[in-house]
């Protein structure tokens, strides 16, 4: 029987204290029979006591839509809460389906007014720089007897990053919160129901604080510090509804008092250091100690708007037991958790009053030992010095993160127990929802590494590194790994709260920072084609992945002033011929201290990417209904196309940088004028992957592109032979030599196990597993045909020697897969195709797509015609002989 579930409200995974006053509803309807549709939907709609509509009410609507339907008239009031549940129609029954379960969806403050609190301070002006201590801010209140209460608020942010406790509870579970935005523009606050932790009569909250991204150091090349102010300060109002409906904020500004933390110094980049021997006791003995007056600095001194989340916050998600300790000649522990992460240590142990150990943290080892030199200016040691409490003590860094494998503990007190000391992994807590596999377990290795790179990096906002002195937003590593993560994981909330980051740091004149929030560390300032690019290119992306107009809506503008800011560059021309550029960043022909010196030319790059933001900028206007957007963007977009013609192709489908990522660029932009050029260029470029030898040499820009410009010449085999190489520079090598994320260098290991002497080598950075994408619609054959996977498109093409190839995908109307298993000379295929979605099942030999309704299926066609592709020509098997069938498989 078939029922409406899932019920979300915008891009939220928990729609508590949202910001905006119109959420938008979506479900999924599953255990439907096969091909059947929604008809029509009914929404029930209990409004809070705040509510200016009427308490209940329900609307039935015939239509298909199941996705960001409108669900209110009056928008929602700040503090209100309503639940929804819904039903459907399939086809023409009359009977609905039963009602959901309900979906509580709560407003946070909408209104500047809201806001009735100031921000508190235990460190109003410190402008050293330097790594600081932490504070605690306690106050101490009376509260209405519990059974007055119908519910209790914490509506909170800062300037640093806090934790709040109530009477001897922690608040939440969220981490390093507020989180980081750019915080000058926008702050995000946080919502905390406390209902339940508020105790009759004298209560005490506390906060601790620390300097975060705030006031700590950021940035390399000796990075900065208090780059977003000297204050360190709380904003925090309480509230108590009471059973009458009364809101009372209660008073707090006053009675604030501060003391320090047993927290002696903390930094994202540094670590923190921990005195238990100074840990605050709980009340009532907490009123003994000496406590000093916090100060009030008024809101109005701080101009940043007060945002909700968009995104989930981030969490402790998962402990990784060690897969190995061992005890080193020095006497420390060293331990090997398996997996890169970034997190942190927490152990339980007893130890004697006073006695410290100390926690180091690296990714990989060098001679045996930690390796911190990739680390630069982020030391990444944490200290905690014991209380000397008999039964033991636990303790897990509160205020910084690092990103490590492996991790020594000097000092540890006795002999080792298992299971003292674990591994927290932190990050953003978003769904997972794409999954791979496939025959080949190294390919299936190199997936689950990109997952863990994408983890490891998406802590609040999209970032380069967890590890060294970076960490930052590099907008060209997400304007790659855009696709890829929109697939993994439901990052939608992630992504949109950092894009309204990029446009409130776009400058007047169009320009987008390289890195979003921007520090002045000294790195230029004027915009990279490929990472300014990310304006236009991430939008699209989500609105692919989602089909949610509204994000191309509101990022409009800031994707039309990028366009206009590279079109004022070229002068009109469209050629961008001028000025700084990274190119392809890390093509491994470039010497290890010149990332940006790249075999291809970087303004044939940047004119590729103004080429094609403007075609996609044409696109959303289109979208959007805005014709005369539309047709001015697409001239600006043809003058660009002409323009890289002119400058960098010959009539023939030559390109002036004889590289793959020229070709790649060329081809996947679709930047070619003749069949014929395409012909040649697509000639080329498999020439030059066969004359490599089928290793990798491209960077940043042409990495993600390379097999898909192979496959769209019917050259698939060739790009499964670079997909499957092991030999460095490969995107397999990294896994042969036992990496658990995406390396950022091709080689930041070399094959005899020492670290690549470049300055910058992390072992953890997303963007060259961007090909990942390319797996999922190409070798699983998983794709949209229409935004929103309303429309899915099966297109796979095996090869390579793969037996067997799946992909599943939890879309917006419901999980949708494929997999295929070679079976003799057949493919087998299953397919699940969601309810409300249809599938064009591209199968060998039939000119037209077969369409298939929802349900599963089970299809076989012929395998050796797998493809229509024309033969490429014939390649050498150099990888896994001994798996399945040797390639070339598909054709020839
Ligand atoms: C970052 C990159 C970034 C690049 C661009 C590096 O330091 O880690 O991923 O895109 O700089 O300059």
């Amino acid at each position: 029987m078939a029922r409406v579930t899932g019920l979300t409200v915008e891009h939220h995974r928990v729609p508590f204290g949202i910001g905006e006053r119109s959420p938008r509803l979506s479900w999924t309807i599953v255990d439907a029979a096969p091909g059947q549709t929604q008809t029509a939907y009914e929404l029930r709609v209990v409004r809070g006591p705040l509510s200016p509509e009427p308490a209940k009410f329900s609307v039935k609507v015939t239509s298909g839509a199941s996705q960001l339907v409108p669900v209110l008239v009056t928008p929602l009031s700040s503090r209100e809460q309503i639940t929804i549940e819904a039903r459907c129609w399939l086809d023409d029954s009359d009977e609905p389906t039963p009602w959901s379960e309900a979906l509580t969806v709560e407003a946070g403050l909408l209104d500047p007014t809201d806001w009735k609190s100031d921000f508190v301070s235990p460190s109003p002006d410190d402008r050293r720089a330097e790594v600081r201590g932490a504070h605690v801010l306690r106050t101490v209140f009376d509260a209405v007897p519990s059974d007055q209460i119908a519910r209790a608020r914490i509506y909170a942010t800062a300037h640093g990053v806090y934790d709040i406790e109530l009477n001897g509870g922690r608040v939440g579970d969220q981490l390093l919160a507020p989180g980081w935005t750019s915080y000058t523009h926008r702050l995000r606050y946080q919502t905390y129901d406390v209902t339940a932790q508020l105790a009759d009569g004298r209560n005490e909250l506390r906060v601790w604080l620390a300097d975060g991204w705030y006031r700590g150091k950021l940035g390399f090349n000796g990075g900065r510090w208090n780059n977003y102010g000297t204050d360190l300060s709380v904003l925090l109002q309480l509230e108590i509804t009471t059973h009458d409906g009364v809101v009372a904020v209660v008073d707090l500004d006053d009675v604030w008092q501060h003391a320090p933390a047993p927290i002696a110094s903390v930094g994202l980049y540094e670590g923190e250091e921990h005195d238990a021997r100074d840990d605050i006791p709980w009340s009532p003995d907490s009123d003994a100690l000496e406590w000093a007056a916090a100060v009030r600095l008024p809101r109005s001194l701080f101009p940043a708007a007060l945002v909700a989340p968009d995104g989930p916050p981030v969490r402790a998600i998962e402990e990784l037991a060690p897969v190995s300790v061992e005890r080193r000649p020095s006497g420390g522990l060293r331990f090997d958790f398996g997996q890169n992460i970034s997190g942190k240590l927490a152990f339980t142990a007893v130890g004697p009053a006073g006695h410290t150990v100390v926690l180091r943290h690296a990714e990989v080892l060098e001679d045996d030992e930690l390796a911190s030199r990739p680390l630069r200016g982020a030391p990444s040691v944490d200290r905690y010095t014991f209380a000397g409490h008999p039964e033991g003590e636990s303790w897990t860094p509160r205020f910084t993160f690092h990103g490590f494998r492996y991790a020594e503990i000097d000092n540890w007190p006795g002999d080792y127990a298992e299971g003292s000391v674990r591994a927290v992994v932190v990050h953003s807590d978003m769904e997972r929802t794409g999954y791979f596999e496939t025959s080949n377990p190294t390919l299936d290795k190199f997936h689950e590494n990109v997952v863990w790179s994408m983890r490891d990096n998406f802590l609040d906002l999209p970032t380069d590194c967890p590890q060294r002195d970076e960490r930052l937003g590099w907008t060209g590593d997400i304007q790659v790994f855009g696709p890829a993560a929109a697939f993994l994981y439901r990052s939608t909330g992630t992504l949109i709260s950092w894009m309204r980051d990029v446009a409130a740091e776009q400058a007047a004149d169009g320009a987008v920072p390289n890195f979003v929030p921007w520090i002045e560390c000294g790195f230029p300032a004027d915009s990279a084609a490929g990472w300014g690019d990310v304006a236009v290119f991430l939008p699209w992306t989500l609105y692919e992945r989602t089909g949610d107009r509204a994000i191309l809506a509101t990022q409009f503008d800031s994707m039309r002033r990028w366009v206009d800011h590279v079109a004022a560059l070229t002068r009109g021309t469209g050629l961008w011929n001028k000025g700084f550029q990274l190119g392809d960043w890390l093509d491994p022909a470039a010497p290890p201290e010149r990332p940006d010196d790249s075999r291809t030319d970087r303004y044939l790059v940047a004119t590729a990417y103004h080429a094609r933001s403007a075609v996609l900028l044409a696109r959303a206007a289109g979208v959007l209904g805005k014709d005369a957007e539309r047709t001015h963007y697409e001239k600006i977009a043809g003058r660009a196309r002409a323009a890289f013609l002119r400058e960098f192709v010959s009539p023939s489908g030559r390109l002036v940088s004889d590289t793959e990522t020229a070709i790649s660029l060329a081809l996947v932009f679709e930047l070619l004028d003749t069949e014929e050029q395409r012909r040649v260029a697509g000639a080329r470029l498999v020439d030059l992957v066969e004359d490599s030898g089928y290793v990798i040499r491209t960077g940043f820009i042409g990495t993600p592109l390379i097999c898909d410009a192979l496959a769209s010449v019917g050259a698939t085999d060739v790009a499964y032979h670079l997909l499957l190489q092991t030999k460095n520079p490969s995107w397999l090598y990294a896994v042969t030599m036992g990496a658990t994320t995406v390396w950022e260098r091709w080689d930041s290991m070399l094959p005899d196990g020492s670290i690549n002497p470049g300055e910058m080598t992390s072992f953890n950075h997303y963007s060259l597993g961007a090909v990942v994408d390319f797996m999922h619609r190409r070798i699983a054959g998983l794709d949209f045909a229409e935004p929103g996977y309303r429309r899915i498109r099966v297109d796979p093409h095996p090869g390579g020697g793969l037996t067997s190839a799946a992909a599943r995908l939890a879309t917006p109307y419901g999980e949708a897969s494929v997999s295929w298993r070679r079976e003799g000379r057949e493919l087998a295929m299953s397919l699940v195709v969601p309810t409300g979605v249809e599938a064009d099942v591209v199968v060998p030999g039939e000119v037209r797509p077969r369409v298939f309704r929802s349900g599963s299926h089970d299809i076989r066609f012929p395998a050796r015609s797998a493809t229509t592709d024309p033969a490429p020509k014939r390649v050498r098997n150099l990888h896994n002989p001994d798996e399945g069938e040797p390639a070339p498989l598909l054709a020839g």
